[in-house]
């Protein structure tokens, strides 16, 4: 990784989509908003796990794809809020799960199925797209869209390079 403001890299395996995930979790403030864009088993919930190890989960089993339940919270260092919006469309179902609330409350707030729901999610967000590239390869793009997600970025640059990229 370097320090512009998009990114690449080639995960091969999900211990290192893992282990992005956890470099998001570290780098997260209150506030930040990711949304995941990738199709069905291209590693979203996978790397969210990441991210709530990171910020200290303690029942983790419970990260996983949500079904029916849409939204989950699960307690952390910071509030981590897992939105699934496979079966949303656009910003008014979205907003009808309380989203906007959601937002205020100052956690961290990761959004698999973001391109189905972009038009609700804010504009100052750090964008991934998973892309699958073999059976146990991804390409994962990051991108972010204001000062905020700059910021959560560059962080993450940081944490990634500090702890480098897992097995
Ligand atoms: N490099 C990789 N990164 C992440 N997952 C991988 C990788 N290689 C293989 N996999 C496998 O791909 C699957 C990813 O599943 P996961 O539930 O994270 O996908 P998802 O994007 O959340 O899918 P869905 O849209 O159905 O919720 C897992 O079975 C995982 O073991
Ligand atoms: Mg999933």
């Amino acid at each position: 990784m370097n320090d512009k403001s998009e990114l690449e890299f080639m995960s091969h395996s999900e211990s290192q989509t893992q282990a992005l995930g956890r470099a998001i979790g570290l780098a997260s403030r209150a506030g930040d908003v990711v949304g995941l864009v990738g199709e069905l088993g291209a590693g979203k919930t996978r790397l969210i796990k990441g991210v709530a190890a990171a910020l200290g989960v303690k029942n983790r089993q419970e990260v996983r794809s949500p079904t029916f339940v849409l939204i989950r919270e699960h307690a952390g260092r910071l509030r981590l809020f897992h939105v699934d919006a496979y079966r949303l469309s656009g910003a008014g179902e979205l907003n009808s799960l309380g989203f906007e609330e959601i937002l205020s409350q100052g956690g961290l707030t990761v959004v698999e199925w973001a391109d189905h729901v972009a038009d609700g999610l804010p504009a100052d967000r750090l964008s991934l797209h998973l892309i699958i590239t073999g059976p146990r390869s991804r390409r994962i793009s990051l991108s972010c869209g204001g000062q905020k997600s700059r910021a959560l970025l560059e962080r993450l640059g940081q944490e990634w390079a500090k702890r480098g990229k897992g097995e």
